[in-house]
């Protein structure tokens, strides 16, 4: 497996850039060390936080329709997922097709090592026969190097939400990945959390019991346990919010005082006004008419949009042309 992503040297810069920058942020792809993994596990089974359950909803009620498009094409496949997380939910796609008995390979891609291991056993012990091929990558670096591509079909998941986690030229960049990443005919299944009831989000992010306060805290956390540094997590406040224009669910880190917190790994202090802020995420929320849009300028038809019962989220099946 390839860990050059997790070096110190990458974390450290990326923090240095980030805290050097006004106003200061952070990159989100740090959250997810082995803590942050749990926590999140912890986030995708709170009451608040309907997006699993709606894509699990989805999956689960339309696996059959979603897969008609690769296995109507006949032929052995492979199965790409970008962020794969858990499984959970790809595990239901997985079972399907284990019974189904078509001859495909699966290549989880994740960011995390941690999450990799473990799906690797939980798949090794509950479906033995299935061929999988994790490849420890960001999104980007796994679409450049296509170490799946054998000619054969691909299909490529992207399930969660997950490309919500970038802003709109962002993302536009990231399915420009896409589009060089597959050949004529792959086909790409995208998770997007739709605009709703504003508060029905804003909820999402600030739930009751804090598990999602702790998942913003834990990136400064990492920080002190991976860059020596000082961060007393008790002068930050969690600070989610949602602009119902942009879409975007956005999540601040806000310092309660004026303080100064030293990274010995940087060999740096940084200042810390009342009430100034570090941006750690953003999330977010698109209209059908906006994910259209993303299709067809990043040159992919789309096949059709696959929604849970009330409209919360949705799969999108697109095709590249
Ligand atoms: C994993 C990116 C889909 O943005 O909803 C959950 C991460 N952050 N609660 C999201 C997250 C705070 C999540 N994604």
């Amino acid at each position: 497996m390839n860990a050059k992503n997790t070096d110190f040297g990458t974390f450290a810069q990326d923090v240095m850039l980030g805290l050097n920058s006004n106003p200061k942020t952070l990159p989100s792809k740090y959250f997810y060390d082995a803590k942050g993994d749990k926590l999140f596990q912890q986030i995708m089974a709170l009451p608040e936080y309907y997006l699993t359950q709606k894509e699990y909803e989805i999956l689960e009620g339309q696996h059959k329709q979603i897969l008609a498009s690769i296995l109507g094409q006949g032929q052995p496949f492979n199965l790409v997922e970008l962020g794969a997380g858990d499984g959970m939910k790809t595990k239901i796609l997985l079972r399907y097709l284990v019974e189904t008995d078509v001859d495909f390979t699966y290549f989880p891609i994740d960011f995390s090592g941690s999450v990799l291991e473990e799906l690797e056993q939980s798949l090794g012990q509950e479906m033995p026969g299935l061929q999988v091929k994790p490849i420890q990558s960001t999104y980007r670096d796994s679409l450049k190097n296509q170490e799946w591509e054998n000619g054969l079909p691909n299909l490529i998941l992207f399930l969660g939400a997950n490309l919500g986690n970038f802003g709109v030229d962002e993302a536009k960049n990231i399915i420009n990945h896409l589009r060089v990443g597959t050949k004529k005919g792959d086909l790409v299944l995208l998770g997007f959390d739709l605009k709703k009831d504003p508060q029905t989000i804003l909820d999402a992010y600030h739930d009751r019991q804090g598990i999602t306060r702790e998942f913003n805290m834990n990136l400064l956390e990492r920080i002190n346990r991976e860059l020596d540094a000082d961060f007393d997590r008790e002068s930050f406040m969690h600070w989610p919010t949602y602009d119902p224009v942009s879409g975007e669910c956005r999540s601040y880190l806000v310092s309660r005082k004026p303080q100064q917190v030293t990274i010995g790994a940087l060999n740096q202090s940084f200042e810390f006004e009342a009430y100034e802020s570090i941006f750690t995420e953003i999330s977010k929320k698109y209209s059908l008419t906006e994910i259209g849009s993303l299709a067809s300028s990043g040159g992919f038809q789309v096949e059709e949009n696959f929604l849970d019962s009330e409209g919360f989220f949705a799969d999108v099946l697109w095709q590249k042309t």
